[in-house]
């Protein structure tokens, strides 16, 4: 299974990565990730990845491309993966057909996962993750047993640095100017499966798994 997972800042995409990767037995792979990932050991790509995250903007294809083309060009990813916040734009999208191409792959879907923008706001603000294991919980729509603890490693829970009302609000914007029209590329390419972001949890993944499996 070779999958994009998209959908707006907040609409569940980290949170279903994690049930899709144990299901199909695919490495998760997303840039937001990767990028925090630099930041935390502080390294040069880290540092520039954080100037543009922090003000909700996208950091340049220049440096993102690159690093997605070696990420997919592991082994772990020869028989499947699941891309999670990348392609962004059009030039990522055209970039990574591109790379696929060459190595005589391609796509089996493009999941949209879709919630309206009105919820997404209260999604971002409550939500807290786990810098340690990477699980995401909810202040009120999924929070862990005990306030500001890790259910599954017990790691001191925080908030992500682009997590403000304002960076979100700047982040939805960015994706309606630059990643939703994404949505009519893969469209065309009869790839494009969408799934209502705006249920519970576990009903969200049902749905997934319909659309994957048809
Ligand atoms: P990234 O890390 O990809 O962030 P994002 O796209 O803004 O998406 P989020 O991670 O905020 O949301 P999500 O959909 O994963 O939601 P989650 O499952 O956590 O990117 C961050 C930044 O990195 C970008 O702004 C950019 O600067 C940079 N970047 C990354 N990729 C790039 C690229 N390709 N090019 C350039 N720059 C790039 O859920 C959110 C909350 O909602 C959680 O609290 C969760 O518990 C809750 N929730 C989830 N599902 C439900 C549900 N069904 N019901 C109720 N609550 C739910
Ligand atoms: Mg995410
Ligand atoms: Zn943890």
């Amino acid at each position: 299974m070779k999958l994009l997972i998209m959908g707006r800042p907040g609409a569940g995409k980290g949170t279903q990565a994690v049930n899709i990767r144990e299901y199909y037995n695919i490495p998760h792979i997303s840039t937001g990730d990767i990028f925090r990932a630099n930041l935390k050991g502080q390294t040069k790509l880290g540092l520039l990845a954080k100037t543009y995250m922090d003000k909700g903007l996208l950091v340049p294809d220049s440096v993102t491309i690159d690093l997605v083309k070696d990420r997919l060009s592991q082994p772990d990813c020869k028989e499947g993966f699941l891309l999670d916040g990348f392609p962004r734009n059009l030039e990522q999208a055209k970039a990574l057909d591109e790379f696929l191409k060459s190595r005589n792959e391609s796509l089996d879907a493009v999941l949209d996962i879709d919630v309206k923008p009105e919820v997404l706001i209260d999604r971002i603000v409550g939500r807290r993750v786990c810098p340690t294991c990477g699980a995401t919980f909810h202040i009120k729509n999924n929070p862990p047993k005990v306030e500001g603890v890790c259910d599954k490693c017990g790691g001191k829970l925080i908030q992500r640095n682009d997590d403000t009302y304002e960076t979100a609000e700047n982040r939805l914007k960015v994706y309606d100017n630059q990643t939703a029209p994404l949505l009519d590329y893969y469209k065309n390419q009869h790839l494009l499966k969408t799934v209502n972001g705006d249920q519970d949890f576990a009903k969200v993944f049902e749905d997934i798994k319909k659309v994957l499996t048809k």
